[in-house]
């Protein structure tokens, strides 16, 4: 039996101060691809990818947040980081140890070390299980014998994350959502882990709880030095909690940078639509519109990513390159990773190049003095068709500035854009809280689409009623994570 208190915090352990020099995490060119299989002798026909070539490592202390949309492959990434899930590409080194193929056997002496805390606080916990149970579980496998017994330790860890430690014996289904999440990470922390990896573990629970969990962990951070690894899909907790942040888009991470630099001056345009969704707290814009730019479709499959740059089919930047060549994550400022051959707040990494889509419209508002809203069509034209589709555009432009900016006149336009310049299927546009303009988007086909861009063309063309405004105050972008107001970093 082994005594936990021989533990020290990771900080301390690995003779690291935290500041970076030494990884306690290291993943290089990880890949988990799920193979899909057909007929009785499961015949693999195909893969899910969904986490493809990561690079990362996460520092001793620090709180590395991964933040994405639903489908990118965080969670595998999580599962994969703590062995949960066999890689089928790259490695994983824990405190300088290669950990990618150790088995079960080999892996249990290291699970004290490295714990997750998982994304479904109900499916989680085994409903006949009592909590004490539960929670006592990890000494039982690993062996370990607290100093006063386990019942003892179980209790002063119930205490630890607020819940009462006469309910040692309760089963999961009397506990409420934000007691079960709690439940779990006093067993995530039973062993005083170095690394916990927290995979949305406030996504299930209702904003006041939230609160009260992140404000938990941070606590638990400070008093026992854990590092962290934490997934969520809520900008706004991501930016509470994390120290440093990785973006991923379709299983690749396309950012990586600190918390200030990634908030302050995001570079990958993936990141900067995210950025844009996020509701600005200031009551003196009450009623304005921001700069918000709506990306257009959803994630494609991770079956059969797109080629090159795999976010180029939703890009308003995207250039021929980013078809072909995949943009490789590198270091353009200090601590900013991006892959991206075009990147905002950057040097360029390929001027010059024929731009794929030149589908940008921007709008402006009724009684609004600056362009309000991007909406990105992002949809590809092949290059004899550039030239073409940039007069549609033009002429698209010309006439979003001159009428009020109805979001439903929009997806019209773009969808006129599409018929006209690439001559495919008319495709629905999604403009955030604008439900019936998606709608109406959708049932109009190409000949009424080029209609409205013909008789937006001529001067004289009727103007229409302006759709009620879309965000401005924390309406939603279907294609972004859901943000909230009012969030104030932790450090
Ligand atoms: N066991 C599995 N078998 C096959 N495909 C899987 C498996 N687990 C995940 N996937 C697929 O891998 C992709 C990534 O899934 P993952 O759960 O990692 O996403 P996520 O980013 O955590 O999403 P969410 O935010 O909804 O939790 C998805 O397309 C999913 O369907
Ligand atoms: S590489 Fe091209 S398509 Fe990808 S994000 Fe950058 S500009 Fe857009
Ligand atoms: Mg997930």
């Amino acid at each position: 039996m082994t005594d936990l208190n021989e533990k020290t915090p990771a900080s301390v352990a690995d003779g690291s101060d935290g500041s970076g020099s030494e990884p306690l995490l290291k993943v290089t060119g990880l890949a988990k691809h799920f193979p899909i299989t057909k007929g009785v002798l499961k015949r693999k026909v195909g893969a899910v990818q969904a986490v493809d070539g990561l690079t990362f490592d996460v520092r001793p202390g620090e709180t590395l947040g991964v933040v994405g949309e639903s489908g990118c492959g965080k969670s595998t990434m999580g599962r994969l980081v703590t062995r949960l899930l066999e890689p089928t590409g790259g490695t994983i080194e824990f405190q300088g140890r290669d950990i990618t193929h150790l088995s079960a056997g080999r892996m249990r002496p290291m699970r004290r070390d490295i714990q997750m805390i998982f994304q479904d606080p109900y499916g989680s916990l085994n409903p006949r299980h009592t909590v004490g149970g539960i929670v006592g579980t990890p000494f039982r496998l690993q062996g370990v014998k607290p100093e006063g017994g386990v019942k003892a330790e179980v209790q002063r860890l119930l205490e630890l994350v607020g819940l009462n430690p006469e309910h040692y014996n309760r089963y999961p289904h009397e506990f409420s959502g934000g007691q079960r999440q709690r439940i779990g990470i006093a067993r995530a922390l039973a062993l005083k882990p170095k690394l916990v990896v927290a995979d949305e573990p406030v996504s299930a629970l209702d904003v006041s709880i939230q609160a009260q969990v992140v404000n938990l962990l941070d606590d638990l951070q400070d008093e026992l030095g854990l590092t962290y690894m934490i997934i969520a899909h809520d900008l706004s907790v991501i930016r509470h909690v994390s120290d440093r942040i990785a973006v991923m888009y379709l299983g690749k991470i396309v950012e990586l940078a600190d918390r200030t630099s990634l908030y302050e001056a995001p570079m990958h345009p993936y990141t900067t639509a995210l950025m844009s969704a996020v509701p600005v707290p200031d009551p003196r814009r009450r009623g304005a519109k921001s700069d918000r730019i709506l990306l257009k479709g959803d994630v494609p499959s991770p079956i059969s990513p797109p080629t090159g740059c795999r976010f180029h089919t939703r890009c308003w930047k995207a250039t021929q390159v980013c078809k072909t060549t995949e943009p490789p994550l590198l270091q353009l400022k200090t601590g900013h990773q991006v892959a991206c051959h075009h990147p905002e707040n950057g040097e360029d990494q390929m001027p010059g190049d024929a731009p794929l889509v030149a589908d940008v419209i921007t709008v402006k508002s009724a009684g609004a003095e600056k362009p309000s809203e991007t909406v990105v069509a992002a949809e590809t034209a092949e290059p004899a068709e550039a030239g073409e589709a940039a007069e549609v555009a033009e002429a698209r432009e010309s006439v979003a500035v001159d009428k009020p900016g109805a979001a439903a006149e929009v997806a019209e336009v773009a969808e006129a854009g599409e018929s006209v310049a690439a001559e495919k299927p008319a495709e629905a546009v999604e403009p955030a809280g604008a439900a019936e303009a998606a709608g109406s988007a959708e049932r109009a086909d190409a000949d009424e689409s080029a209609a409205a861009a013909a008789a937006a063309e001529s001067p004289d063309a009727p103007t229409r009623e302006p759709a009620a405004p879309a965000g401005g105050d924390g309406g939603e972008d279907a294609a972004a994570p859901s943000t909230e107001a009012g969030d104030t970093p932790k450090k």
